[in-house]
């Protein structure tokens, strides 16, 4: 697993600067004025700092970006790197100034001089978040990353402070690793392994197999799994860290390690992308991770169906018709619509055993997203406007995009089926909503629930905020806001 940049918290000692070898961090707000730690370096570079500091290059610069002063004469770093900050800057400038240092530190010790700054926690964030590389089948096995320094008039506040939001980095890596694995590495029998590894942090981990799935009734779930030679599960992971008999939020995620397309096979180019068709369980993964090293006060399930989608001569073909958990039956019109056929299963089984106070899923779902929403927002559909506002709400705190799409009777009677209860796909317009109508007809009236289809946010062609090309881990703080706004007692 790709670990978290380590980082420590130190008083701040200038005394040390002029010697530290690696990369010497320090803000300075607009205006140019220097902090203790700022003069020190000034005044070891023989003014050379002021000179950068009035230069068009810094005045030019927007809060959070770097200039980078290389090999100072008179300090032993390798570089200075200079980030215009203000004391009291807002937390996406905070986070984007951390990013911008990740990107610069290579495999060097970086020391950061906070000052005086306030909120300095969000920034070791971004410095956190920024600082990932998905190296695990690199042969040259990965470089040695240096250590972060945190400078800091109050190192033990700025360390508790920092805590939580490195508990959120810690869950957002986890999903990222996930995501990023390539499906001969990530079976199911793996993914499964790695939700058990979870038991060491304190949660309850659960897995289902094939014959308890069978007794359970969950045959749609199956009907997807059964051309694979890998088995499918269910893995349950639960955390109480709330009030006893407090009814908990339920995360169920779809865990297609593999989407061929089974029989209605995909066309070959860009099947590769289809290793990260998991990553609606990745995130839920990724947040109970977080939960359970935050040790959050609520109570959280999170449910994730692990399936791989392959043509076999045992294939489901399409024309099939599957009985679901709950007792509708479905017409498979195309087997590539398999990621609702996991979900709706897992979906019901959460509602049946943990009456959840409310139930988000999170799928890979759509191509119909993407190409509504691109890779700036996942797709939000609800039945519940109280929670959906506060997930946007959340999501908009975190930077991460996300958009509330509409569903109605128009979009359901799409899914009509001439010898079935209901078909799996709704045709090609609006297939989001549709997708998501489907879902909805195994939600309970009184379940609150969220789908998030996070098929355009989940990894990406081009660099984001705090995340490199790859997966994004999108979702995790968003979620984790989620629940200690709204979840959590005191
Ligand atoms: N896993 C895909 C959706 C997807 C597409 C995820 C692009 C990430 C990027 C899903 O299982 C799928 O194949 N959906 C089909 C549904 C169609 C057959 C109704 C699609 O979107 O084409
Ligand atoms: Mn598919
Ligand atoms: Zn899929």
């Amino acid at each position: 697993m790709t670990a978290l940049t380590s980082m420590s918290f130190a008083e701040t000692d200038i005394d040390k600067i002029a010697d530290h070898v690696g990369r010497v961090a320090v803000m300075i707000d607009a205006e140019g004025k220097m902090n203790p730690g700022a003069r020190r370096i000034n005044k070891l570079t023989k003014g050379a700092l002021e000179r950068l500091v009035q230069s068009t290059q810094f005045t030019d610069l927007k809060p959070g970006d770097v200039l980078s002063m290389g090999y100072p004469t008179g300090m032993a770093a390798e570089a200075v790197d200079v980030v215009q900050l203000a004391n009291n800057a807002g937390v996406h400038d905070l986070r984007k100034a951390g990013a911008n240092l990740a990107k610069r530190r290579g495999t060097a010790d970086v020391m950061v001089l906070t000052g005086g700054l306030r909120k300095a926690a969000e920034l070791c964030f971004g410095l956190a978040m920024r600082d990932y590389t998905f190296e695990d089948n690199k042969s040259n096995g990965k470089p040695r990353k240096g250590a972060v320094t945190v400078m800091s008039s109050a190192p033990d506040d700025l360390k508790a402070a920092a805590a939580p939001l490195l508990a959120i980095a810690e869950g957002a890596f986890m999903t990222r690793d996930l995501t990023n694995e390539p499906a001969n590495v990530l079976t199911t029998t793996e993914f499964a392994n790695r939700l058990s590894e979870m038991k060491s942090i304190g949660l309850d981990v659960e897995v289902l197999d094939e014959a308890q799935l069978e007794t359970l009734g969950m045959r749609t779930l199956l009907s997807v799994g059964q051309g694979s030679d890998s088995p499918s599960y269910v893995v349950v992971m639960t955390w109480n860290g709330g009030e006893k008999d407090a009814a908990p939020l339920a995360l169920v995620g779809k865990g297609v390690v593999f989407d061929t397309g089974g029989i209605s096979l995909k066309p070959g180019a860009g099947m590769e992308d289809m290793t990260m068709d998991m990553g609606g369980a990745g995130v839920v993964a990724g947040v109970m991770r977080s939960l359970a090293l935050r040790k959050a006060k609520a109570n959280v399930v999170g449910l994730v169906g692990i399936v791989e989608n392959m043509p076999s001569g045992n294939a489901t073909r399409p024309g099939d018709v599957i009985k679901t958990m709950k007792g509708d039956t479905v017409e498979v019109i195309n087997t590539d619509a398999e990621g609702r056929l996991v979900l709706c299963d897992v979906m019901w089984y959460a509602q049946e055993r943990f009456k959840p106070a409310g139930m988000i899923d999170l799928a890979t779902l759509t191509g119909a997203i993407v190409v509504s929403l691109g890779a700036e927002n996942a797709g939000v559909f609800s039945n519940n406007d109280p929670l959906c506002n506060a997930f946007l709400k959340a999501a908009e705190a975190e930077n991460e995009g996300a958009w509330r799409m509409p569903m109605g009777k128009g979009y359901d009677d799409l899914l009509k089926s001439r010898i079935a209860d209901m078909k799996n796909i709704g045709g090609r317009m609006g297939g989001a909503v549709t997708a998501a109508q489907f879902l909805g007809r195994f939600v309970k009236d009184e379940t609150p629930w969220i789908h998030l289809d996070i098929a355009g946010v989940a990894s990406v062609k081009s660099e984001t905020a705090l995340a490199p090309t790859g997966a994004t881990g999108w979702g995790v703080a968003a979620l984790n806001r989620l629940i200690s706004d709204n979840f959590e007692g005191e």
